[in-house]
This record gives C-alpha cells, sequence and structure tokens, in this order.
C-alpha cells in the first residue's frame, strides 16, 4: 500500500541508485509513460521539435523524445543524473540527439538561445522552488513565440485523499487541508503546494497561454492493494484506466499530480518589453 516517494529518505551517496529504484516502481512506471502519452498529444506526427527539459534528472522523460526523432538538450544541477542521462541515450544509441549542460537552473537568465525551443518540460522542479516566477520568465524567454511548456506538479488535494484513504491517518488528513507545504521524504524538502488557479495565474503572469491540464495517476495512488499495482499482467489495464481517467473531470481533480500544458503567447509580454528596450528587434520573432 505504499508509494516509496512517501516513505524512505536516500543516503547522499546512494541517491542515484535510489532515485532509479524509485523511478523503476510501478507508480513511477505510470507516471513516465503517462506523461509520455500526453506529449505525444502535442508534438503530434512531423518535424523534429527542439526540446529543453529543465531539471531533467536523468532524462527518464526526454529519452523516449529523442528516440522519437526529436533533440532534446537536459539542463541539471546534479552532474550523476545528467551522466546516467548520457549512458542511457549511449545504450539506446541516440546520443547524437541528446545533449546536457550542467547548470543552476534558478542562478538568472540560462546561457541559451532565446526563442529557440519549441517544447520546454519542467518536471516535478517548480514546486521545490519557494518562487518559480523567475524560473518560468526564463523558460518563456527561450520558447519560440507559439512553443508550449509542460509542467508536472503535485496536485494539493491528493495528499489528503492519499492520507485518508490510503494510510487511514484522518488527523493527517484533515491537518493537511489547510497545509501550504508537504515534505517530500523522498528529498527530505518542503513541496510547496498550489492550486490550479494559482498555477495558471503565475502562467499567465510569465507570458503563457494554459491550455489544458491531465491528471497523472487519478486512482493509482489510492489503491490499497499492492497486489494491483505490482502486477505485471495488470500493468497494462491500469496504465489503460489512468490513461482513460487523465482527460476526464472529476477524476484528474483528484490525481496525484497534474500535467499543465501551456503556450507561449504568439508575442508575449517578456517580447513587447524586450522589444521596447531593445534587448530583441522585431524581426528576430520570425526565425522561431
Ligand atoms: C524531482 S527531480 C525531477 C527530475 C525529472 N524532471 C523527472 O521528473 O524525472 C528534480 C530535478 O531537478 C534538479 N534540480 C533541482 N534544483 C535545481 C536547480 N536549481 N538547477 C538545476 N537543477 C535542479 C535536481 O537535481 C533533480 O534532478
Amino acid at each position: 500500500m505504499s508509494n516509496a516517494e512517501h516513505q524512505q529518505d536516500a543516503a547522499p551517496d546512494d541517491a542515484l541508485a535510489a532515485w532509479r529504484r524509485n523511478q523503476d516502481q510501478p507508480w513511477n512506471r505510470l507516471r513516465y509513460l503517462l506523461v509520455e502519452i500526453n506529449l505525444h498529444q502535442i508534438i503530434g506526427a512531423g518535424a523534429a521539435w527542439r526540446v529543453l527539459d529543465v531539471g531533467a534528472g536523468d532524462g527518464r522523460d526526454a529519452l523516449p523524445l529523442a528516440q522519437h526523432g526529436h533533440t532534446v538538450l537536459l539542463l541539471d544541477r546534479d552532474a550523476a543524473m545528467l551522466a546516467e542521462a548520457e549512458r542511457c541515450a549511449a545504450a539506446l544509441n541516440i546520443s547524437d540527439r541528446i545533449r546536457t549542460r550542467q547548470v543552476d537552473v534558478c542562478a538568472g537568465d540560462l546561457p541559451l538561445d532565446p526563442g529557440g525551443y519549441d517544447l520546454v518540460l519542467c518536471h516535478n522542479l517548480l514546486q521545490y522552488l519557494p518562487d518559480p516566477t523567475p524560473l518560468l520568465h526564463a523558460m518563456g524567454r527561450l520558447l519560440r513565440p507559439g512553443g508550449w511548456l509542460s509542467l508536472l506538479i503535485p496536485n494539493p488535494a491528493s495528499e489528503t485523499l492519499r492520507l485518508a484513504l490510503q494510510q487511514h491517518d484522518l488527523v493527517a488528513a484533515c491537518a493537511s487541508l489547510t497545509a501550504t507545504t508537504h515534505r517530500n521524504h523522498f528529498y527530505g524538502v518542503e513541496m510547496h503546494l498550489r492550486e490550479l488557479p494559482a498555477w495558471c495565474d503565475l502562467l499567465s503572469d510569465a507570458g503563457f497561454e494554459a491550455i489544458d491540464y491531465a491528471g497523472v495517476r487519478c486512482v493509482n495512488d489510492y489503491i490499497n492493494t499492492d497486489a494491483i499495482k505490482f502486477s505485471e499482467a495488470g500493468f497494462p489495464q491500469l496504465l489503460a484506466l489512468e490513461t482513460a481517467l487523465g482527460r476526464r473531470s472529476p477524476y484528474r481533480e483528484i490525481a496525484r499530480l497534474w500535467q499543465i500544458t501551456a503556450r507561449k503567447a504568439a508575442r508575449s509580454a517578456w517580447m513587447a518589453q524586450a522589444q521596447r528596450t531593445g534587448q530583441i528587434r522585431e524581426a528576430d520573432n520570425s526565425q522561431a
């Protein structure tokens, strides 16, 4: 009845191994597959996209995109994670479509081409930042006008439901109703919880239009029987159910995670500002 992310602290020297083990658990296999399915709905078939993965970890979201012919730049501050991504890319024979760069993405503007990307992923990172606004703006500058942003963030309501339905801890469930942070025991750090409208406001302020959101793991985390979650034979059915629920209300409202997709406005607030201040010329818009 467990999801390891709620249970164990990773020893620092074994962090990558613990991360990999956690990724391979059924609930995380589900998470990565559901996110990939949603991304393919945005990308569709056609030309190769230029993808930037911000806080990419070991590239579990990015590598499948490279396998489909897209080029991906992975940003992370953790060298071990990036090395693992490169190792996996080599094993998959897609090293030519993957690049990595070790960088602190919160240390100011990212040293990359403005407007140089069709799709930016930022999965499971923004909730750890007390103020995600600067990074949202930075990602907006790197997207071409009309480019896509995919965020993966936790749903505050799911923690209350999980505590009540899976942990049977009604006191903690009550207390969680007013919590604005939640401790992630896998990383040993606080997550900042926001409702969907708050994320949409932050996106709008950064020059994005929120287009849609999908629930990622709408029911999995409330299933109280490990036999169902760990069943290899049952996994395709669980994936099929979660895929069907992810775009439907009211199921997506209780999902463990939300994948929000947003588009950078064709002529966003930052671009208008940059043109006013002479940072970029009008003609520069067309190249993206
Ligand atoms: C929860 S992991 C998510 C990894 C990946 N996006 C995924 O969902 O599998 C967060 C990642 O963000 C990276 N990270 C956290 N803060 C960062 C920062 N300020 N600059 C760059 N990377 C950062 C961590 O090293 C870690 O790999």
